[in-house]
């Protein structure tokens, strides 16, 4: 499993961003639309914030840029504070010349009898794009990728799913306590990353580095959902030394 070391995460943020900005470039070059997974959470902000740099300095456009967030909280309305929508808004989108047209988040707002539809749509704009040039990753400390939490088949595709108590307790602070974080998500499977034809994931930070650890040299288990990426040849994590500390 390719692991690359950066001294901190801002060094190994800017590496992300610029493997993103090429195949933007590459993609706009050819004529045809860059189609890049995303996700939340604290760590790609940094990775957010040098896009941004890199639209405003050096005219890095989003135009031909179609975005798939990973995830979104179930129930969210999309204009709460907590949204991944937000959350998107405020870290990239509104500060490109993305069209809003072409951003995709799972809707947090949808009835229970609408999500097996809409996730099932999720899929196959996915499909019909030709699927994601590049999709990014956080990792919790369950081991989820996406909100895949323990449990997980390889196999899975988008869906709702139920999210692990650690989960919601790292997530507490956000939502003003663990009783204010909803109990779901909808989630791109493991199945859906896995079809991307490049991934990256990243952690920083000495929080991150026991799961790390199973994840890069656990054994293959359902337990730990990020261990299925050992089973992907176009896979590679990205971390800061604090992360790595404790890799053999
Ligand atoms: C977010 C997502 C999650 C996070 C993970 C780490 O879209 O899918 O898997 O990547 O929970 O969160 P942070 O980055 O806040 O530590």
């Amino acid at each position: 499993l390719p692991v690359t070391v950066y001294a901190d995460k801002l060094t190994a943020s800017k590496a992300v961003a610029k493997r993103i900005a090429d195949i933007i470039k590459t993609k706009t070059t050819k004529g045809e639309m860059a189609v890049l997974g995303l996700a939340t959470g604290v760590t790609p902000i940094a990775v957010y914030d040098e896009l941004i740099r890199l639209h405003k300095e050096e005219h890095l456009s989003f135009k031909n840029v179609i975005t798939f967030n990973l995830d979104e909280y179930y129930p969210m309305d999309a204009t709460a504070a907590q949204s991944y929508n937000v959350f998107m808004n405020q870290h990239l989108f509104s500060h490109v010349d993305i069209d809003q047209h072409n951003v995709h988040i799972p809707d947090g707002s949808l009835g229970l009898d609408d999500i097996a539809g809409f996730c099932l749509a999720y899929e196959q704009k996915i499909s019909a794009l030709g699927g994601l040039d590049l999709q990014i990753l956080g990792i919790g400390r369950t081991g989820h990728i996406g909100f895949n939490e323990p449990g997980s088949a390889p196999n899975s595709g988008t869906r709702l799913v139920s999210l692990d108590e650690l989960t919601r307790n790292d997530a507490a602070h956000d939502f003003g306590g663990k009783a204010n974080v909803p109990s779901k998500a909808i989630t791109m499977g493991i199945g859906t990353i896995f079809k991307a034809r490049e991934i990256i994931l990243m952690a920083w930070g000495t929080k991150k580095a026991p799961i790390l650890k199973k994840a890069v040299e656990g054994e293959i288990s359902a337990e730990v959902p990020a261990t299925y990426l050992q089973l992907s040849d176009h896979v590679e994590f990205i971390v800061d030394e604090a992360a790595a500390s404790d890799l053999t």
